[in-house]
């Protein structure tokens, strides 16, 4: 299996375009050493890597897909490498490049849960929206865990987890969040038999969590926030990392202490990095510590190969 991260930030990418956070001010200015990231992306190819899986639509896609010519074959007047797209919640981050794959020549094959198709046919319209254009073909992830397979990739056997965390403004579950409003992906290479579990978007881990993490060969999680209160801090929001639906990493049940746990082959990359968080600074105490527990930042344009 081969992975591509598409887009490694959060939501607002860094720097993000209003802010003037110490990260996104020293970013610009060139005082921070640090790359730039666009907004939660990544892509997903059996061995064979001639057909990719989409999973999640930044609102950079355009960008992205301009970054990582592999999506774009050129087979034909009209083509795209990307048979099909996952979708791991209904956020804006996740979703609105959507919107910019309306030219498809056939209806894109999205696979989200029923939670999430819900709030993409109400408060965030999009899939409405495409039926207009290239119109969409839906599959529903079963929250269970039932195995799923994304037609052109056979290679892969897909299966979601619930994860607690938090479904977006406009959904209505937004304080009361049911089981598939944000999921986990474990992915298997059906031939290597390694896998990876990708989420994002982690506020607790649970038992299911941490029985998946700990199979995985590879863990792409939730890297939002350093610390609990970062942009309260900071001034940028009243509203802590948990009240948002996301593990810090930092301080005692942290996601640093989680990941301390798992053996030492597994493969520990954080994702879908908010701008506040000091790990961007590549020459902060808070990098160095990752690097002396053998954790990643995932970065635009990284490959990972399974
Ligand atoms: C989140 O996961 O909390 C989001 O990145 C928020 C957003 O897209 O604004
Ligand atoms: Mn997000
Ligand atoms: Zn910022």
């Amino acid at each position: 299996m081969k992975i591509r991260v598409l887009g490694s930030a959060a939501g607002g990418g860094f720097p993000q375009w209003n802010c003037n956070c110490p990260n996104c001010a020293g970013l610009r200015r060139g005082t921070v050493r640090g790359r730039a990231r666009t907004q939660s992306s990544i892509a997903v190819a059996d061995s064979t890597d001639a057909s990719w899986v989409l999973v999640n639509a930044s609102p950079d896609i355009l960008a992205q897909l301009q970054a990582n010519p592999v999506l774009q074959p050129g087979r034909a007047v009209r083509d795209t490498a990307i048979v099909g797209i996952v979708l791991v919640d209904g956020q804006v981050d996740h979703t609105t490049g959507l919107y910019m794959l309306r030219e498809a020549t056939r209806p894109w094959r999205i696979w989200c849960t029923d939670s999430t198709y819900a709030d993409l046919t109400r408060g965030n319209p999009v899939l409405n929206v495409l039926s207009h254009y290239c119109g969409v073909e839906r599959h529903a992830i079963d929250v269970g865990g039932t195995p799923f397979a994304v037609e052109g990739v056979p290679g892969l056997r897909w299966r979601a987890l619930p994860v607690a965390s938090k479904p977006a403004p406009y959904s209505p579950n937004r304080e009361h969040p049911v089981p598939g409003d944000n999921i986990a992906l474990a992915i298997t290479d059906e031939i290597s038999g390694r896998s990876v579990l990708y989420a994002p978007g982690l506020g607790e881990i649970d038992d299911a969590v941490w029985n998946a993490l700990t199979t995985a060969s590879c863990v792409l999680v939730d890297g939002t926030f350093w610390t609990d209160d970062e942009m309260i801090l900071l001034g940028v929001s009243k509203k802590r990392a948990r009240d948002i639906g996301h593990l810090p990493q930092s301080g005692p049940g942290g996601m640093l202490e989680w990941l301390g746990r798992l053996p030492p082959s597994t493969r520990k990359v954080l994702i879908h990095i908010n701008n506040t968080n000091p790990i961007l600074d590549e020459d902060s105490p808070q990098r160095a510590e990752l690097a002396r527990r053998g954790v990643d930042v995932a970065w635009d344009g990284m490959e990972i190969v399974l």
